[in-house]
C-alpha cells in the first residue's frame, strides 16, 4: 500500500529538503520502495 508523506512550509530555508531526503534514505534502508518529489518551484539542491 502507498503512503504520502507531505513536508510542508511556506517558509524557505528550513530544511525540508534536507529532511525528506533523509527521511527517504531511512525509510530506504529499511526497505521500502521511495519516490521523493520536491514541489519547491525553486527546488534548491542541499
Ligand atoms: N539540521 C541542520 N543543521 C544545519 N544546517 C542544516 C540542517 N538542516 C538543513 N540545513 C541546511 O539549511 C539549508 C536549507 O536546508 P534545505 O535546503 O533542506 O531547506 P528547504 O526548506 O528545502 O529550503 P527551500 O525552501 O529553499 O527549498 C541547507 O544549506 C541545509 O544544508
Ligand atoms: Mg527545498
Amino acid at each position: 500500500m502507498c503512503k504520502v508523506i507531505a513536508i510542508a512550509s511556506q517558509k524557505g530555508g528550513t530544511a525540508k529538503s534536507t529532511t525528506c531526503r533523509n527521511l527517504a534514505t531511512v525509510l530506504k534502508n529499511m526497505g521500502y520502495k521511495v519516490l521523493v518529489v520536491d514541489c519547491d518551484n525553486r527546488a534548491t539542491r542541499s
